[in-house]
């Protein structure tokens, strides 16, 4: 909470010379001490029925949080006939007062003479030492809400042509994201490169709030794909070019924690094919090191009614993280996955495939280049 109340305070400095007006939804006051948006309701209601009505219209029922929230409230709520409802109630078994959220009431933030026996919920009184008060629950009273201002970030363009990788986070997180969100997002990278994307994790309000990709500066370019899809979730996008876009939408009501993304640029390579009887492949550049980010494909293609005999005689790469994947169809499929090899494989490796073709893929991550592999293939008879 406090760190979202910062980062707010921080998005809200960034934003001051903008209008703060255009910070929060219609209806809603942007409280210039605290950075979050206030409403107090037109109709009034029980201690019980409040904070179900703050939610129904994008916040939460609102206790103390700060002497700034409380300097804020006592000019907010000036002049106002009634007492607003504050999340505050008395644990009548042990006395004491708690906010909505578990902790303690601040107690030098009662107006004077104050908690009273008098009830064991609390409203917000601006005279007389603005505080709160102890007001019996039935009572009828306004409601105070409070949300999250729709800060997105002041940062929309990510990467550049020399950024390989990064991470992007959601507004607030690992806190909470906002209510009426969208929020656009940016990314390039190095010339020749596509882009992956991977948000994890994913802590965002089911359906209602999503995120869309585009393949490409905008949402004038291919659609990629959106999170949360009810049928078809996914949290991973491939862009084909050096930019990628995304949008970050959230509705007026229910936040979570909220997104962490990290992305890629992933080197182009076209795949190696090799048909025939024999042949060599190598890891690109090798007996030099690969490049950071590579990915290279081998289909290797015998006559019908052939097997391939594969023997792989030099092998090094980072182990776990740079990988050399080969499989027993004529694609990547990962249920065909015959062998993993990473770090120091033993080698001489071989092995006989069951068919006429091999596909091999080869991986490798941002950090630690090694020299790689090289090998030979042959046709062998059934
Ligand atoms: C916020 O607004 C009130 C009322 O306009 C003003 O008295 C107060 O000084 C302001 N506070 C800050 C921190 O700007
Ligand atoms: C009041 O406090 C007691 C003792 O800590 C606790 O067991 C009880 O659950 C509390 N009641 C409420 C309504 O929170
Ligand atoms: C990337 O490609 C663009 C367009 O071809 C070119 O103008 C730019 O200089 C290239 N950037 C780098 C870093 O090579
Ligand atoms: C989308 O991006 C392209 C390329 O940067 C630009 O020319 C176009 O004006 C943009 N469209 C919108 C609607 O922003
Ligand atoms: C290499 O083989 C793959 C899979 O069979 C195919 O999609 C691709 O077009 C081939 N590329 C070339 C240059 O032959
Ligand atoms: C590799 O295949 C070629 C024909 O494509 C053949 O001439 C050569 O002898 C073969 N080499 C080996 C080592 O089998
Ligand atoms: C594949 O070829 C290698 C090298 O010629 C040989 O050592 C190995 O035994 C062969 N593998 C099988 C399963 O025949
Ligand atoms: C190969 O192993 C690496 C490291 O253990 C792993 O990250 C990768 O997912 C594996 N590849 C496949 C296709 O299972
Ligand atoms: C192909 O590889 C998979 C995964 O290792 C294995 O389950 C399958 O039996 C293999 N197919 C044949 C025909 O050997
Ligand atoms: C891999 O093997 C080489 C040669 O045996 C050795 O020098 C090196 O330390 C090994 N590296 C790792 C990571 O085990």
């Amino acid at each position: 909470m406090f760190a979202a109340l910062l980062t707010a305070l921080i998005f809200a400095s960034a934003f001051n010379d903008v209008s703060s007006v255009n910070l929060c939804p219609d209806g809603w006051t942007f409280g210039n001490e605290t950075s979050y948006c206030y409403q107090i309701s037109q109709r009034y209601m029980t201690y019980a029925e409040t904070d179900s009505y703050c939610q129904t219209i994008g916040g939460r029922q609102a206790f103390i949080m700060s002497t700034k929230e409380l300097t804020f409230f006592s000019y907010f709520t000036a002049g106002m006939f009634a007492q607003p409802w504050l999340a505050i109630t008395r644990n009548t078994t042990t006395n004491v007062w708690h906010n909505s959220d578990g902790t303690t009431a601040f107690s030098t933030w009662w107006t004077t003479g104050e908690p009273s026996v008098n009830g064991d919920c609390a409203t917000f009184k601006s005279t007389d030492k603005a505080g709160m008060k102890a007001t019996p629950c039935y009572s009828v009273q306004p409601a105070i809400c409070r949300q999250m201002p729709a800060l997105c970030p002041t940062t929309t363009n990510y990467g550049g042509s020399y950024s390989r990788t990064g991470t992007i986070k959601s507004p607030g997180y690992p806190d909470q994201y906002y209510n009426n969100l969208d929020c656009w997002y940016v990314i390039n990278s190095p010339n020749n490169t596509y882009i992956t994307l991977q948000f994890s994790p994913y802590l965002v309000e089911r359906t209602f709030d999503y995120i869309q990709a585009y393949d490409g500066p905008n949402d004038t370019y291919p659609y990629l794909g959106k999170t949360d899809e009810y049928t078809n979730p996914r949290y991973d996008f491939e862009s084909s070019s050096n930019v990628v876009s995304f949008k970050f939408h959230t509705d007026k009501t229910i936040t979570n924690n909220g997104w962490l993304l990290t992305w890629n640029a992933q080197v182009y390579s076209a795949p190696i094919n090799q048909t025939g009887q024999n042949g060599t492949f190598t890891s690109p550049n090798y007996p030099d090191n690969y490049g950071p980010y590579t990915e290279q494909l081998y289909y290797i293609t015998a006559p019908d009614g052939f097997h391939v005999n594969v023997t792989i005689d030099d092998f090094l790469t980072e182990a776990r993280f740079d990988v050399l994947e080969i499989y027993n169809s004529s694609t990547v499929l990962p249920n065909n996955l015959v062998a993993n090899l990473s770090g120091n494989a033993t080698v001489p490796w071989s092995w006989v495939s069951p068919y006429s073709y091999v596909t091999m893929r080869f991986k490798s991550d941002g950090s630690v280049q090694k020299r790689g592999f090289e090998g030979y293939w042959f046709i062998t008879f059934p």
